[in-house]
């Protein structure tokens, strides 16, 4: 019986779906647990390691190297010299792009562990693990190899007798410092381009999740990929996450994290050498219900963008707005469909809601939670976690929800929905964008009209008509206002990790005279 750890009052809706009440033991031993430098594994500096846990059990699943400034400076040394006088931005395109593919090969025939190792650290259901984040993070590796040999300038005609043309060069050295949620994906939406580039990259998982990265990192040397030009340093981000951010010899930063530490990131980099910097931070995307849609549709759509990966998606469906005529079929339907989630142990076969990642997340939903009913939204749903180990939080469904209310602002980042109504099409445009937030959007409506109109009105960078959270490596993925700066993904993605120079030639022999 599901009970809530905080107050234990009984919810009653879930039961975990376990393995004989055990959580399964993981199939995969850990084999990659130091610092990859130099295409080598090594401890770090200090000789620290830190635990990874198993948000199922809370357990240690194994020791990792920590790096700190010393071994910052190590790796960036190593990169700098990769990029400086090594191989990689000096073959030929289309020789990096078969490397490339190479190592898509090899990604591609370890997905069994890969996904179990992911599965194992950060809680995420085995199944979709295999069917989305593998493929997805395949996909964003596939896409970039093919631009190895594809990335060029422009010739100019110039005025009077010179010509000119650019050149698209890799900017170098790049400091990459990623979030847990979707540990392999962010791996290869960070690499991918800036490999494809010729850039040599220092990359710091997220401190709760660095094994699939270091995994990853053992068969770049195996594909073929030179030594220093992918380094992957695990570690916090307070001591190697600012060393990165603070280099004086890294080119480039790319983040994604939340909107607090995209700040210190941001001041850091003003400290140091101004670096160039793309940012990919919190959302509290709108999801507009319009009464002409079918209303089952829409109940799926919104429960697929609120639920899935726990709610721990930067995208996420987290307001959901919906227009007043249907409004109270539209909630008693998404809590019928929101029961049926199945929450359990996310290696067990079916189960689509694991634990959430760590008790610091855990802990912060429960008290969003608590806000909601301080704050005077109803809550219809969920609202508990579960009895002994392992950081379960139910589906939470909040109705009334007031858009001044915590709930309604603040990105949760857990499996927490708020449903507001609305009247009319300028009132929910308005209050849409009333967050400092602009990542993501949709609309559903069969309305071609309105879909068009509050696509072109709500301030973010994706906006899904009639879907929601579809993806795809030619998609560009970036936030208005606070969720951040620059996009990541297609072929946005990749100028991040160019610089365009111009290069100016005159016609004639002496064109001063
Ligand atoms: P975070 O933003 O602290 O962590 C993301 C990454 O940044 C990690 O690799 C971390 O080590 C690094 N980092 C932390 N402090 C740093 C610093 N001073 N300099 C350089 N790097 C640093 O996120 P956290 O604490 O794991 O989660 C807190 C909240 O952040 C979540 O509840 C959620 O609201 C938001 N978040 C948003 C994400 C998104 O994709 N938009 C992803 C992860 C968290
Ligand atoms: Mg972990």
């Amino acid at each position: 019986m599901a009970s809530t750890k905080s107050n234990g009052t009984v919810a009653g809706t879930w039961k975990l779906m376990m393995e004989d009440g055990q959580p399964i033991k993981s199939p995969i031993t850990v084999k990659y647990t130091k610092l990859f430098i130099n295409g080598e594994f090594v401890d770090s500096v200090s000789g620290k390691t830190f635990e990874t846990f198993d948000p199922r059990t809370e357990e240690v699943i194994t020791s990792v190297s920590e790096a700190t400034t010393e071994d910052v400076d190590l790796a960036v040394k190593a990169a700098r010299a990769a990029f400086d006088h090594g191989p990689w931005p000096r073959m030929s395109g289309q020789e990096r792009g078969r490397i490339l593919n190479k190592y898509a090969d090899l990604i591609q025939e370890h997905c069994e562990q890969l996904a179990t190792l992911e599965t194992w650290d950060g809680g995420k259901p085995l199944d979709i693990v295999k069917h989305f984040d593998m493929q997805e993070a395949l996909g964003i590796l596939r896409y970039y190899t093919g631009y190895a040999d594809k990335i060029h300038g422009l010739t100019l005609k110039m005025n009077g007798p010179y010509q000119g043309y650019t050149l698209q060069e890799p900017i170098g050295v790049c400091g990459q410092i990623i979030p847990w949620n979707f540990p392999l994906i962010m791996f290869f939406l960070k690499i991918s381009p800036a490999l494809a580039c010729g850039c040599t990259v220092v990359i710091k998982p997220a401190e709760l999740t660095p094994l699939t990265a270091l995994y990853c990192a053992h068969l770049s040397i195996e594909a073929g990929i030179p030594p220093g030009v992918i380094n992957v340093l695990p570690g916090f981000g307070e001591t190697a996450g600012a060393a990165i951010s603070s280099h004086m010899d890294i080119d480039k930063i790319a983040f994604t994290g939340s909107t607090k530490v995209g700040r210190l990131i941001m001041e850091a980099i003003a400290k140091s050498n101004l670096k160039d910097v793309t940012l990919e931070l919190g959302g509290k995307s709108p999801l507009i219900v319009m009464d002409d849609f079918d209303i089952d549709q829409a109940v799926e759509i919104a429960n697929f963008g609120a639920f899935i990966n726990m709610g721990q998606v930067c995208l996420a469906s987290s307001r959901v707005f919906v227009q007043e005529s249907i409004y109270d079929e539209f909630v008693r339907k998404l809590a019928e469909r929101a029961k049926k989630q199945v929450i359990g142990d996310p290696f067990k076969g079916g189960v689509q809601h694991g634990p959430q990642i760590n008790k610091a997340q855990f802990d912060k939903i429960l008290k969003y939670i608590q806000y909601g009913k301080i704050d005077g939204a109803n809550l219809l749903l969920g609202g508990h976690s579960f009895d002994g180990k392992g950081f379960y939080i139910e589906p939470t469904i909040f109705i009334d929800v007031e858009d001044n209310m915590r709930i309604a602002q603040d990105e949760i980042f857990g499996p927490v929905v708020s449903i507001l109504k609305f009247k009319t099409i300028e009132e929910v445009i308005e209050r849409g964008n009333k967050t400092i937030y602009g990542l993501a959007a949709g609309v559903l409506t069969k309305n071609i009209n309105i879909a068009n109109r509050v696509a072109r009105s709500l301030r973010a960078g994706t906006v899904w008509i009639n879907c929601y959270l579809v993806s795809a490596p030619d998609w560009a993925l970036g936030g208005y206002k606070m969720s951040g700066i620059g996009r990541e993904s297609g072929s946005y993605g990749l100028q991040n990790y160019l610089q365009v120079k111009s290069v100016i030639t005159p016609l004639h022999e002496s064109p001063w005279i």
